[in-house]
């Protein structure tokens, strides 16, 4: 194993659903502090590779790396464990909990964390500030725009900063000048030490990101 192996690694990995093939030999390296832009058309198969690539779904062939650990395969109670400490996932709707409220969704972010109680205060309080949301954190997440839902998931990763962050077209819904804030965080957590992978069809992420894996170009596939 190398001394700093790379954040996230795929090799040869392939997906079919049934006989439908998406990607096939895909290597993916994303060091520490890197970014990778996953492209192609609808249906090409971005959402599930990155599914794949944060073990909520298997690949059919290859191997996958996180921080030098093969978790292709990894137990149930791991890949939990991963999910609480390593691995992030923003989804083009923010994956909140609609019915819970910005701190509640926000609290999630602490689970194996020490701090507790008022501790927690400033904590969220600088993230949901760096994110400017200005709803109070006792708003229900139902209650926020499309915009706002995404900047409190972002929120959510700004305070736990995981290694890897897997974002799927976290900026699709939004206006440009949103979609620039969502960016503007994403780099904050990168420069924070994340590897990021996000899918997506904006022409600015895609210029943001320090790679691109296009998954519709006949090279690729
Ligand atoms: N769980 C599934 N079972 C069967 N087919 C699926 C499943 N998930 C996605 N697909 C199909 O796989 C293809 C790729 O989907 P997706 O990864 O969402 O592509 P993209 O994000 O690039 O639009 C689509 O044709 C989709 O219908
Ligand atoms: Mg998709």
């Amino acid at each position: 194993m190398h001394l700093h192996p790379p954040v996230l690694h795929a090799s040869g990995i392939a997906k079919a659903y049934g006989s439908r093939r998406l990607w096939h030999g895909i290597d993916v390296t994303v060091p520490r502090g890197g970014s990778l832009a996953i492209t192609g058309p609808s249906g090409s198969g971005k959402s599930t590779l990155v599914r794949c690539l944060g073990l909520l779904e298997h690949v059919d062939m290859g191997r996958i790396e996180i921080l030098g650990e093969t978790v292709t395969h990894v137990t149930s109670r791991r890949r939990m464990q991963l999910y609480r400490s390593t691995i992030g996932h923003l989804f083009q709707n923010g994956a909140l909990e609609d019915t819970w409220t910005v701190r509640q969704n926000l609290d999630v972010a602490f689970i194996g964390s020490t701090l507790r109680g008022r501790a927690r205060v400033p904590v969220r309080q600088d993230a949901l500030a760096q994110v400017g949301i200005t709803a109070p954190d006792s708003a229900t997440a139902h209650t926020l725009s499309g915009g706002e839902r995404q900047r409190l998931a972002i929120a959510r990763l700004l305070i736990r900063r995981p290694p890897v962050v897997l974002a799927d077209e976290p900026t699709a819904a939004l206006d440009a000048a949103t979609g620039s804030d969502i960016l503007q965080r994403l780099s904050d957590l990168r420069d924070g030490g994340s590897a990021i992978v996000v899918a997506t069809h904006d022409p600015a992420v895609v210029d943001w990101a320090d790679e691109c894996l296009d998954l519709g170009s006949p090279v690729s596939r």
